[in-house]
């Protein structure tokens, strides 16, 4: 079946729902093919942290009823370190800003629910995903439907914000992508349990045996993570062994973590990666699908959203004749990226234990563990980036 829109998008996580949305507020048709079911795609466990421009954007967009209700407003994370938990104060050292526990699951889910209320194009469960014409001013998506049925669609451009394993990205001619990619040699083991947070704030732990963090969905679900080995099968990680690290790694006099039912357990790798430019022709990357950054600065779905915020101006410019904003796009986008991917690296590289790393490496991070304590400056600097910069105005 041939059929044709203005934007096609490839993949329905939270940057390719939120440009659909972003470009319907501007009175752009698309069409939304994602691989996976909407059920997978709603439980799917990921970030949890939002800084105040994507929640700004969020709220701009008329998205952010639940999130005002039930997103929880932090002014500070805990840095845990040689036997010491030191309070690193946002409010104080940024001029009041924050970022906002929400999980990316409830992001997904009201962007799905907003996009289906507004009669939008999502197809889920589709296969054989493919993008031709790159070359045209006329590129084309293909795919199967869920009942089978093959389509074929005409767009004026496509969005791949189909992730890091998608098939936009390769789908560029050789030659012109430039990537940059570092794998560390850990990866993380994540739970989410039905205990309330044994803590006020996130806790960033710095230990002998691995990195720990401790933060929350809500007032009465946790979500913890452990630093492990890459190629760590989950199954030798029973509950009861999940628990006694957590608790070793955040021990403090004085303080217990509580325990729970652990409702959800998986194991992610931890990598840098950016590919450049973000664009070829009328093909645009976005999010995950152009570059990850290691979890431990909370930074991938923050900058998922802000690639989108800059696209759907570029493109409804683009669309109109003006190709200004769409050959900025991707300069614009990677400033930001290249600050997060920095910053990210710098918090993995600062917290978690090298396997076979020398005592040197060890005393290297509680020296700087130290400076980011002990000088406002450094802490400034943290906080600044934790929180995350304004996003670039929309005419990109
Ligand atoms: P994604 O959320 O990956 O969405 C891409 C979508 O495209 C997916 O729904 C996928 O099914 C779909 N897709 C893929 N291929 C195709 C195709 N061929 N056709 C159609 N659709 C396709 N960040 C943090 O800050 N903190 C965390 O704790 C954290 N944990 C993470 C855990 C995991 C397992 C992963 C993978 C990422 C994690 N991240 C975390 C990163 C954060 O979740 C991502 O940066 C964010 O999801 C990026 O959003 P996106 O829309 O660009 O990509
Ligand atoms: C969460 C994930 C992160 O990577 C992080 O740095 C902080 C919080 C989370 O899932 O809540």
């Amino acid at each position: 079946m041939r059929t044709r829109t203005q934007v096609g998008i490839v993949g329905g996580g939270p940057a390719g729902l939120l440009l659909s949305h972003l470009l319907a507020l501007r009175g752009i048709d698309s069409v939304l093919i994602e691989i996976r079911s909407r059920e997978y795609c709603e439980a799917r466990q990921r970030a949890g942290v939002l800084e105040d421009g994507s929640v700004a954007l969020l709220r701009d967009g008329g998205l952010a009823d639940r999130l005002d209700r039930q997103g929880l407003v932090h002014g500070g994370i805990y840095l845990q370190f040689e036997g010491q938990r030191q309070h690193i104060d946002f409010r104080d050292l940024t001029g009041g800003r924050t970022v906002t526990v929400y999980a990316q699951t409830e992001v997904v889910k009201d962007l799905i629910a907003r996009r289906l209320a507004d009669g939008g194009a999502i197809e889920f469960s589709v296969t054989d995903t493919e993008v031709a014409d790159l070359d045209t001013e006329l590129p084309v998506l293909r795919y199967t439907d869920a009942a089978g049925t093959r389509h074929e669609v005409s767009c004026d451009a496509i969005a791949g914000c189909d992730g890091f394993h998608g098939i936009c990205r390769p789908a560029f001619p050789s030659g012109a992508l430039t990537m940059w990619e570092r794998d560390y040699p850990y990866a993380w083991l994540g739970i989410l349990a039905d205990v309330p947070p044994s803590t006020d704030e996130l806790i960033y732990a710095h230990h002998p045996a691995g990195f720990a963090l401790h933060s929350l969905r809500s007032t009465t679900v946790s979500r913890l993570y452990l630093q492990v080995s890459p190629d760590e099968d989950i199954a030798e990680w029973p509950d009861d062994r999940i628990w006694a690290e957590l608790a070793r790694r955040f021990e403090l006099p004085g303080w217990a973590l509580q325990q729970g039912p652990i409702l959800d357990k998986s194991i992610t790798p931890m990598r840098s990666f950016v590919s450049a430019p973000m664009r070829y022709g009328r093909l645009f990357l976005a999010g995950d699908a152009a570059h990850i950054v290691p979890p431990t600065g909370a930074k991938g779905l923050n900058l998922a959203l802000a690639d989108v915020a800059v696209l759907a101006p570029a493109l409804d410019a683009l669309l109109h004749g003006d190709e200004q904003a769409a050959a900025n796009y991707s300069a614009t986008c990677l400033q930001r990226v290249w600050r997060s991917t920095h910053f990210s690296w710098w918090m993995t590289t600062m917290l978690h234990r090298t396997p076979g790393a020398d005592e040197m490496e060890m005393q290297l991070q509680l020296s700087q563990l130290r400076y980011v304590i002990g000088s406002r400056a450094a802490a400034t600097s943290l906080a600044e980036n934790y929180t995350g910069f304004p996003l670039p105005k929309g005419d990109g």
